[in-house]
């Protein structure tokens, strides 16, 4: 194995605050601060051989090598680093998931974390967590909140240096289970990235950004006090409001189907009858569905009754991006 190989592994996370829309697209620097757990169920290995025989980039995902936007977002991804190590030198990146693509669960986040933790060690570059989240941002926005572990917040910053990610609690904090709900049809989505350039086409961006920082507070301060049903109201607000900025953008963004909206209405539901269970939805039609571990199992169960829903993943809360040995 030559001196310039590491392999990171990162999961994904799930927003409980969103991130929707940047004010400066080229460095991701949001419009707004936002709140995330890592899923520890979920991950990206990832590792990254730097050859100085080489003359280009290459990347293999899931065992297949990949060309065109993704190949071209990597290996831009990779110039930032070659210019911070000031080493002219390409990559051969190899990068596998442990979950379904047909699951519809963004891995930009945890593949750029996991790039980044791998990438910045083949290098030997000496980054703080604080560093690799400002990096790992430049390749996927929400990929910064993967770094740090467990529940973790995005300042959103103003620059390059105060935009950065950082955990509020560990993974053993909070028993959070994120039910991964997958509905049937996945309609052909527009990729976050496009998503994020319409937010501000829709006349409602303006004031969700507006009150996002007191969302920001009640639902950190919900996780700190692991008060169920503050949390629970307030990520519904907030991803209802995202949902509603894509609804009303131009042309409009509907990433819900029928059945995500069936879901959303038996969880609220549920919760009205006692039970501490609520939802979030990302740039795609699946429902997350969360509540306490000892709940998970019942909750599958009642979830699968919906005619419609394919399959119910578990995913508890998850550590950062970690180093592991390369194969
Ligand atoms: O990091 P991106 O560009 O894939 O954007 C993520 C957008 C959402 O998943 C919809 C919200 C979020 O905060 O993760």
């Amino acid at each position: 194995m030559s001196n310039f190989c590491a392999t990171a592994i990162a999961h994904p996370n799930i927003a409980f605050i969103k991130y929707w829309g940047n004010k400066d697209e080229f460095l991701r620097i949001p419009l707004n601060s936002s709140l995330s757990m890592n899923l520890d169920n979920l991950f990206t290995r990832t590792q990254v051989e730097f050859d100085p025989r080489i003359h280009s980039d290459s990347l293999i995902i899931n065992r297949e090598q990949c060309y065109g936007p993704s190949f071209d977002r990597l290996s831009k991804f990779l110039d930032i680093l070659r210019e911070k190590s000031k080493k002219e030198i390409y990559a051969k990146v190899i990068s596998e998931n442990n979950f379904p693509t047909a699951a519809g669960i963004a891995s930009s986040a945890s593949a750029f974390a996991a790039l980044t933790l791998a990438a910045v060690n083949a290098l030997e570059l000496d980054l703080s967590e604080k560093e690799l989240s400002q990096l790992a941002r430049r390749g996927s926005g929400s990929a910064s909140r993967s770094i740090p572990e467990g529940f973790v917040e995005w300042q959103a910053g103003n620059n390059d240096q105060d935009s950065f990610s950082f955990s509020i609690a560990p993974p053993s904090h909070w028993d959070l289970v994120d039910c991964i709900t997958i509905v049937q049809s996945i309609p052909k989505r527009v990729s976050s990235t496009e998503g994020h350039r319409l937010a501000n086409t829709s006349i409602l961006q303006e004031i969700r950004v507006k009150d996002s920082n007191r969302r920001l507070e009640i639902c950190k301060k919900a996780i700190i006090n692991k008060d169920f049903e503050k949390f629970a109201q307030i990520i519904e607000l907030d991803s209802n409001l995202m949902h509603a900025v894509m609804m009303t953008s131009q042309p409009p963004l509907f990433y819900w189907e029928p059945i995500s909206l069936e879901i959303m209405c038996a969880v609220t539901d549920w919760r009205s009858q006692g039970i501490p269970v609520c939802y979030t939805i990302d740039a795609g039609p699946n429902i997350h569905v969360i509540c306490t571990s000892g709940l998970a199992e019942k909750i599958k169960l009642d979830l699968l009754k919906i005619d419609g829903v394919i399959d119910v993943l578990f995913s508890g809360v998850g550590s950062g991006a970690q180093l592991v040995p390369s194969k």
